[in-house]
């Protein structure tokens, strides 16, 4: 044991094959995975991988956007607790805040909601693209289409390191994503498809764009409070699988609406983004609260999981399912309650009681009430992702920026541990 080493920010590795001995530097609670490539049987060997699949210990960055402290349920953006955001800071200027690093002036507030507003007019072979899906076709294979499509529109956008080229494509898809929403949703319950002027309250319009049938539709205020909240709850949340879809695409150099489309791609996954919807078909499975003990059983002998509930990271009660519980409540005084709402409470009340989900550290998620709210307010289950994609492109867009920014970032690209045959030939 090298003593001399105790009280530096070195590891000590003694490989027992060899008995050579290494100091490896931490820095950030961290070691680079390079420095253990020194420990080697022969001169001429690779040298030592680390092994980790689907990441479980390993930093794939460094990032100052979203501080996440699982164990106790911290979420910041920008050092800022959500609860404090939520309901207090309009949407469009957390999406300035996780990409310039501050909350937005007033001015700078007004200008930014003026160019998003600006932006938001989609392109007519994008609106044709959408009609041309069957009416049925899931809302998020749609979007995912529909973005990629929008590159094609966008050529200047291949500039990536040029970052008056990035705000501008920031600015863009921000404000087509929710025009997109708004189209898709019409296209898929069978409404006229066609864009419904902006105001430049984003909120506002992205209600008018989904529910604006009737000249002078004006949203409930406290639909539109709700709505502010889930896009804020919903903004980033550092890591997570479709912003590692981003990174990986996004280190390549590929255009950022290509880009969002991988990510898209990612969140649609019923493992991520898709699970608001997969609760939604899971309570209207159970049906009544009566059913859940049966349902839970199932869970706990492996026959499905129980969607809404587990993180990698919150190994306590989600921050955001907190807050959305509470705007539920606030919706349901405008819509009605979901009665889906006595099972959802009855099955979080049955789980967060039981050993297998103690023990797991298993509590609601984000997904967990946010369909309830989404179909309170008639939106069918395959538009609930989407609008998730809508909040969550202004965390992509900000860490894809911030990667383009990053000198340490190069094109991502894993080693492996090869498991295959030896060389042979087909020849003999
Ligand atoms: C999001 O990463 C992010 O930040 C994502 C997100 C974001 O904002 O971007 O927060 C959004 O995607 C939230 C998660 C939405 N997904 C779901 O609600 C789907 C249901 N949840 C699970 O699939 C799961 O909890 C994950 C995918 C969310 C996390 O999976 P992990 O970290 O890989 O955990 P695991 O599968 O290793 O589970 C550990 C144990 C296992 O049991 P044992 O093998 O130890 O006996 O917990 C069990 C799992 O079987 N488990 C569950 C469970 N989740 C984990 N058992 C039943 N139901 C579940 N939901």
């Amino acid at each position: 044991m090298n003593t001399t080493a105790v009280g530096s920010d070195t590891l000590s590795l003694v490989d027992n094959r060899t008995g050579q001995s290494y100091a490896v530097p931490i820095q950030d609670e961290a070691i680079r995975a390079i420095d253990l490539r020194q420990v080697r049987v022969k001169e001429d060997d690779f040298g030592l991988l680390s092994y980790d699949p689907a990441f479980l210990n390993t930093a794939s960055c460094k990032s100052a956007i979203t501080y996440i402290d699982g164990d106790v349920g911290v979420l910041l953006y920008r050092g800022y607790p959500i609860e404090e955001l939520a309901g207090e800071v309009h949407f469009l200027d957390i999406a300035y805040l996780l990409h310039h690093g501050e909350l937005p002036t007033p001015a700078q507030s007004k200008e930014w909601a003026a160019a998003v507003a600006r932006e938001s007019v989609v392109p007519d072979g994008i609106v044709n693209l959408i009609k041309s899906f069957p009416q049925d076709a899931h809302p998020m294979a749609v979007l995912i289409a529909a973005v990629s499509a929008l590159g094609a529109y966008y050529p200047e956008s291949k500039h990536v390191r040029d970052k008056a080229q990035q705000l501008k494509d920031f600015t863009r898809l921000q404000g087509q994503m929710r025009t997109l929403a708004g189209l898709i949703f019409r296209h898929h319950t069978g409404r006229k498809v066609e864009q419904a002027p902006v105001t430049g309250d984003y909120d506002v319009d992205f209600l008018v764009g989904l529910f604006g049938d009737e000249p002078g539709y004006k949203p409930d205020p406290a639909i539109v409070r709700a709505i502010d909240v889930l896009f804020v709850l919903h903004a980033d949340h550092e890591q997570n699988c479709s912003t590692n879809a981003v990174r990986a695409v996004g280190s390549a150099e590929t255009d950022p609406y290509s880009t969002m489309a991988a990510g898209i791609a990612a969140l649609y996954g019923p493992l991520h983004g898709g699970a608001n919807e997969a609760v939604l078909q899971q309570l209207r499975l159970i049906g009544t609260k009566d059913k859940v003990p049966e349902y839970v059983a199932g869970v706990k002998s492996g026959d499905h999981k129980l969607m809404g509930f587990g993180h990698r990271v919150y190994k306590n009660y989600d921050p955001r399912a907190r807050i959305i519980k509470g705007a539920a409540e606030e919706v349901f005084k405008v819509t009605g309650i979901n009665p889906l709402l006595e099972v959802a409470v009855a099955l979080e009340g049955v789980a967060l009681a039981d050993e297998y989900f103690i023990r797991r550290k298993l509590y609601p998620n984000v997904d967990f009430y946010s369909g309830l709210i989404y179909e309170a307010l008639g939106l069918p289950a395959g538009m609930f992702t989407v609008l998730f994609a809508v909040a969550r492109n202004a965390g992509w867009m900000s860490q894809y920026m911030e990667l383009m920014a990053d000198d340490e970032q190069k094109i991502a690209r894993p080693r492996q541990i090869y498991i295959g045959p030896e060389r042979r030939s087909h020849k003999s």
